[in-house]
């Protein structure tokens, strides 16, 4: 009791978060303005490229609400201040009185990079800079800006709503107060953090990524994608890989197998026919048809070698 995680600072040195900034308006960030804006009651602003992103990420943290609302989990009132909490903005402007703001675009470092430089230039000396990159160096992703020591990494998982983890990584120059500060943010978001290494993709997607690339090596390699998919049932996962392919997104999933193969090699597979999904825009390999049954259409299957 009262113990802290290994490496955690002390709590007495947080600070307090009263207005969070989300850039990116896509299905993880709005997941994250969702919990965000649940939990710490606190509002949120999400930023995107062009309006309509922005209004599809506002109306998405809605409906969720909205879905909440109808299984009677939040009152009405609840469900009216969370909505209100949630906006929407081109303009980077509201970002200035934010003290906790974090990324969750796409997953290049370039992009990431260029994001983190356009805000530093918006946000108070204070405001803390977190990102929810899956695989990529927070320490590069840090490097070039004015204030690198208040960039920390804050990774969550799919479905953010419900998986409890959220992977803290510090950089070698991330202060100790803006450790704490995620520490705290972490426990009021009523996840559990842990203190992960800045390395390539962290613990989980790691281990994760070894799992689904041999799948996709299988499968790249001859074997049926229906057979490959269920060659992991016996281990009793929640989902079969190519279902949280799906979820996670393709393009997504093949970035962090990017990464990995980069960092390690041939032990983290890409692969050549999720390559073909991507390019031909296909979302997943599963579909359901109108009794419920999965199946994969064969203008898929076609794609795949
Ligand atoms: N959003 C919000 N809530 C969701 C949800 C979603 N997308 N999906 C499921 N839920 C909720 C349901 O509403 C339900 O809540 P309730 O019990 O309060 O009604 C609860 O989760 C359980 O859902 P179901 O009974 O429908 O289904 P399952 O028992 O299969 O649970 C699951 C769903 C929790 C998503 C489970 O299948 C699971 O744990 N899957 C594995 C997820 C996983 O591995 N995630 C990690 C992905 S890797 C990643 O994100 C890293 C990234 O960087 C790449």
């Amino acid at each position: 009791r009262g113990k802290r995680p290994a490496g955690a600072p002390d709590k007495k040195l947080a600070r307090p978060v009263t207005k969070v900034g989300i850039i990116g308006a896509g299905l993880m960030a709005s997941q994250l303005a969702l919990v965000f804006a649940r939990n710490l009651k606190v509002p949120v602003v999400m930023t995107d490229i062009d309006q309509a992103r922005v209004d599809k990420g506002v109306a998405y943290v809605h409906g969720e609400v909205d879905k909440l609302l109808a299984k009677k989990r939040v009152s009405p009132d609840a469900a009216n201040r969370a909505k209100a909490l949630v906006t929407g903005t081109v303009d980077k402007a509201p970002f200035a009185d934010a003290d906790f703001v974090i990324e969750a675009v796409f997953e290049e470092m370039s992009v990431k990079k260029q994001v983190f430089a356009e805000i530093e230039n918006v946000i108070s000396e204070e405001c803390i800079l977190a990102t929810n990159t899956s695989s990529l160096s927070v320490t590069e992703m840090a490097s070039g800006l004015k204030h690198p020591e208040r960039v920390i990494g804050f990774h969550f998982f799919n479905p953010v709503a419900v998986m409890p983890l959220l992977e803290i990584a510090r950089t070698e120059s991330t202060r100790e107060d803006v450790l704490a500060t995620a520490f705290v943010t972490a426990k009021d978001l009523k996840k559990t953090a842990v203190l992960v290494k800045d390395s390539a993709a962290f613990v989980v997607n790691r281990i994760l990524l070894r799992l689904m690339g041999e799948i996709a090596r299988a499968f790249d390699n001859g074997t049926d994608a229906a057979t490959a998919d269920r060659a992991l049932a016996p281990l009793g996962l929640p989902m079969t890989p190519f279902t949280l392919l799906k979820m996670v997104g393709i393009p997504v999933a093949h970035h962090v197998s990017e990464s990995l193969n980069t960092a390690f090699g041939d032990r983290f597979w890409v692969s050549a026919n999720q390559q073909r999904l991507i390019d031909a825009g296909v979302k997943g390999i599963w579909e359901t048809d109108e009794d419920g049954k999965q199946y994969i259409p064969e203008s898929t299957l076609e794609l795949l070698e």
